[in-house]
């Protein structure tokens, strides 16, 4: 049951991490680190809202993106792709009531999972920080649509044709090698966003086996990959919230929608969105749908037939769902996380994991660190093993630390959401494309600040910081040790 994952616990590596400071330095090609350094002090003296911020976004050439879009219909192992591609990425948009259940009128859509790379890149497109001046750039956004090229080889059999399968990820590795705004700092100051989880861009490179091997080539390994689902130990790809159905497009719109998030009248202590696994026995999966199947406190979304409460799925019936239960479960996806994650802490309501890998060292740049603040974690040996009933264990906590952890969750739906680009000027709230941006500069930043110092960080030590113990140091922190979540993630 456990997730094997293979690198040191022996020794506990001293880390030379420095604290983060006011004025990350920026820029790229040949410009002096001090001068940068200089500028963009002066740039937050002078009120520059973007001063160590600003991002440079590369204009790749249309085979890396738009075509992949144009040729929606050529994606054969993803038919609908034609749809999710539309109002660039968003997918259809959805109105309140019919289909839509109680999300909004405005701002509700049927996003599919996978397109965090198109709503991404739409986003930035209209980033108020973005520069044409590499220079000037605290990092440096490569638009590629990993996700859409890599499913349009996933039907293939092993071994198939793997020259075809990796032409767009070694394109895309020849043509950065050539740009001086790769030389500048052999790429570290570069992000990708992949629209999937890191695992169908992991083969080794001229190995056998599925997806392609954009995250094993040695440039991708210096550029900082942000995917759905993050490999604890490769160290260079970061997990971000999956997109959800409701982006919203002002500060008003958020208030509003955490205030009814709030008032939502909740009458099922849990909840759960999902199908069940034909494939899964006794796994927490089929463990949930058994207990939640007779229980009058429970409600499903999915294919159930035993449901004390079944829900057709769909966006708003699976919203207005989430929206009834105080809990929402999360048993691992296709992967360790599920998209309903962030649909649940949309709709106010307390996720609960049954492994930290679903959550817990993932999104560590959008969830809390203290995950007791928000979400209850069940050991899944102890459902599967001990038969241990979900609902008891719910429904012993506490009332009044109930509406504390549902207040912290809503307090976290605009970093879980992504905005409309097209939002007018004048939202303040930072989104989840706000805060991985954020994430990403301080990441440069902090190998900047080692470069000039002569010092190597810890992301370009000998183990490359390929472990998710390092992802969970907080600045200043030196040192890794024994984790609380050692029993469950392999060392
Ligand atoms: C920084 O700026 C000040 C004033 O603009 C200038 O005097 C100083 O030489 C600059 N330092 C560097 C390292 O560029
Ligand atoms: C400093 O900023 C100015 C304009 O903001 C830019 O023209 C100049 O190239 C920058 N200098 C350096 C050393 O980055
Ligand atoms: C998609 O199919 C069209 C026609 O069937 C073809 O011209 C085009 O090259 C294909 N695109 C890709 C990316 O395979
Ligand atoms: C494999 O793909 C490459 C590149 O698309 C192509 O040139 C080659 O003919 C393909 N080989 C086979 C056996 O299909
Ligand atoms: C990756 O970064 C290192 C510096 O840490 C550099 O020496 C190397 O050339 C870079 N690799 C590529 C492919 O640019
Ligand atoms: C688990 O517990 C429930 C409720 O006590 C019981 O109905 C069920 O048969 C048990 N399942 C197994 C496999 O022991």
């Amino acid at each position: 049951m456990f997730w094997a994952v293979i690198f040191f616990l022996q020794r506990s590596t001293s880390l030379q991490l420095l604290a983060g400071s006011a004025a990350e330095p920026a820029g790229v090609g040949g410009v002096t680190f001090l001068a940068q350094l200089n500028n963009t002090s002066t740039g937050h003296l002078q009120g520059d809202r973007c001063a160590g911020r600003y991002v440079y976004m590369y204009d790749l050439p249309p085979r890396f993106n738009a075509d992949l879009v144009r040729d929606c219909r050529n994606l054969s192992a993803f038919p609908d792709v034609c749809r999710h591609v539309t109002n660039d990425g968003f997918g259809p948009s959805i109105t309140g009531g019919g289909e839509g259940g109680s999300l909004p009128e405005k701002g509700a859509y049927n996003t599919n999972q996978f397109m965090l790379a198109l709503i991404f890149h739409a986003r930035m497109k209209r980033h108020e920080c973005l520069t044409s001046d590499p220079a000037a750039a605290a990092a440096v956004y490569v638009p590629f649509y990993a996700g859409l090229d890599v499913v349009r080889h996933q039907d293939q059999e092993i071994p198939a044709n793997l020259s075809a399968r990796e032409a767009l990820p070694r394109g895309l590795v020849e043509w950065l090698l050539r740009r001086p705004e790769w030389r500048a700092m052999g790429g570290r100051d570069h992000f990708l966003v992949t629209g999937r989880g890191s695992w169908d861009f992991l083969r080794a490179l001229g190995a056998a086996g599925k997806g392609n091997s954009l995250l094993s080539y040695p440039a991708i390994r210096n550029a900082t990959v942000l995917t759905t689902e993050a490999s604890p130990y490769h160290g260079h790809d970061f997990a971000v919230p999956f997109p959800s159905h409701f982006h919203a497009s002002s500060d008003a719109d958020v208030s509003g929608w955490q205030d009814r998030m709030r008032r939502a009248e909740r009458k099922w202590l849990w909840g759960f969105a999902g199908a069940s696994r034909p494939s899964s026995k006794r796994t927490v999966r089929s463990q949930i749908m058994e207990e939640c199947g007779r229980s009058s406190r429970c409600a499903m979304v999915g294919s159930s037939t035993t449901a004390a409460a079944a829900f057709t799925a769909g966006p708003g019936r699976t919203m207005q769902l989430l929206e009834s239960a105080a809990f929402c479960v999360q048993p691992r996806g296709d992967g360790y996380k599920r998209k309903s994650t962030f649909d649940s802490i949309l709709a106010g309501c307390i996720p609960v994991f049954f492994h930290p890998i679903s959550a817990y060292i993932q999104y560590i740049w959008h969830l809390p660190r203290d995950y007791r603040t928000y979400s209850v974690f069940i050991h899944h040996g102890d459902v599967v093993g001990k038969n241990a009933s979900i609902e008891e264990a719910l429904a012993r906590i506490p009332p009044a630390k109930v509406a504390r952890m549902r207040e912290e969750v809503i307090r976290l739906i605009p970093t879980v959401m992504y905005r409309d680009p097209a939002a007018a000027k004048g939202v303040t709230f930072k989104d989840a494309f706000d805060v991985a941006v954020d994430a990403v500069i301080h990441r440069v930043a902090k190998r900047r600040r080692a470069a000039a110092e002569g010092r190597v960080d810890y992301q370009d030590s000998v183990d490359g910081g390929k472990s998710w113990k390092y992802d969970l140091l907080q600045d200043g922190e030196k040192n890794i040790g024994p984790h609380e979540f050692d029993p469950y993630v392999y060392t």
